[in-house]
């Protein structure tokens, strides 16, 4: 397999860029959820039925995150709970994980009306809730499904390219797939997702590896002012190792060094 463009072999370690502690004082998910529910910071408020602050399980150490909240989730206040997230389902099956496994939410928590993309302006409103989210749930795995939610965290990427492979992001595993519901409409895409979920195991496994040595997470509390838990920055050039990397599996870390353009990101999957 290539390295994807703007990733390297990341068969070294790296240095965590430390970044500010997110401003948004939601002590726990449940606060979260809340502030979510009666949100207007954005214009998706005034049309969704049920802001859909996402749900699972608080430790499994894999956050997957969608694109947005379709009709049903919209209908129902939860992700993933329509066609699109029964695919999910039988991909997590294959693994085997269920929902009880992992923490499903959504770069927008409301519904874009017509099931559109939603626009750079209504990401950036919602992007304080996924980077607490973040900090919270403290994932060893980010799985993106779909390219809003890729370029979130890897504004370079290609969907068509990079989906099932294992990068990193700020010393977390990132692991981009296809969305579901571009697999429900292409029998293609649909086997590509099969064949990539297969991989999530290594990627869990891969994470022990970007821990940074000289924090110590253990004693890392959410509250502490300097935190650990990077949620807009990148991470900083790799350093060269080349013992390690010859040693290592093919580990690929994402070396991007802008935030997210929204306006580069609406398109096919
Ligand atoms: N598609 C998404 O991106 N998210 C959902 O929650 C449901 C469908
Ligand atoms: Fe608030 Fe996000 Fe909903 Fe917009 S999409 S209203 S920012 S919760």
């Amino acid at each position: 397999m290539s390295s994807a463009p703007g990733h390297t072999l990341a068969t070294d370690r790296h240095t965590l860029t430390k970044t500010e502690p997110s401003k948004n004082r939601w002590n726990t998910l449940d606060e979260l959820a809340t502030a979510v529910s009666s949100c207007t910071n954005c214009a998706l408020h005034g049309t969704r039925t049920n802001a859909v602050p996402g749900s699972g399980s608080p430790s499994g150490g894999i956050l997957i995150i969608g694109e947005g909240p379709g009709f049903n989730e919209d209908q129902q206040g939860l992700p993933f709970v329509g066609r699109s997230g029964k695919l999910l389902d039988e991909l997590l099956a294959e693994v085997p994980l269920s929902r009880d496994d992992v923490f499903i939410t959504n770069v927008v928590k409301c519904r874009p009306p017509d099931n559109r993309d939603p626009l750079p302006d209504e990401v950036a409103a919602c992007r304080p809730y996924l980077e607490r989210q973040l900090e919270l749930l403290d994932p060893k795995v980010i799985v993106t499904l779909g390219r809003v939610s890729m370029l979130r965290y890897y504004p370079k990427g290609k969907i068509s390219e990079d989906h099932g492979k294992i990068l990193e992001w700020e010393g977390r595993i990132l692991f981009p797939l296809y969305h579901p519901a571009a697999g429900l409409r292409n029998p293609a895409i649909k086997r590509e997702l099969q064949k990539d979920v297969l991989k999530l195991p290594e990627a869990l496994r891969a994470s022990t590896r970007t821990t940074n040595p000289e924090i110590d997470t253990d004693t890392n509390s959410n509250e502490q002012e300097e935190s650990n838990r990077p949620s807009s920055q990148t991470a900083e050039a790799p350093n060269n190792n080349e013992a390690e990397a010859n040693k290592s599996e093919p580990l690929l870390t994402n070396e991007t060094t802008e935030k997210e353009k929204g306006d580069r990101q609406l398109g096919m999957f």
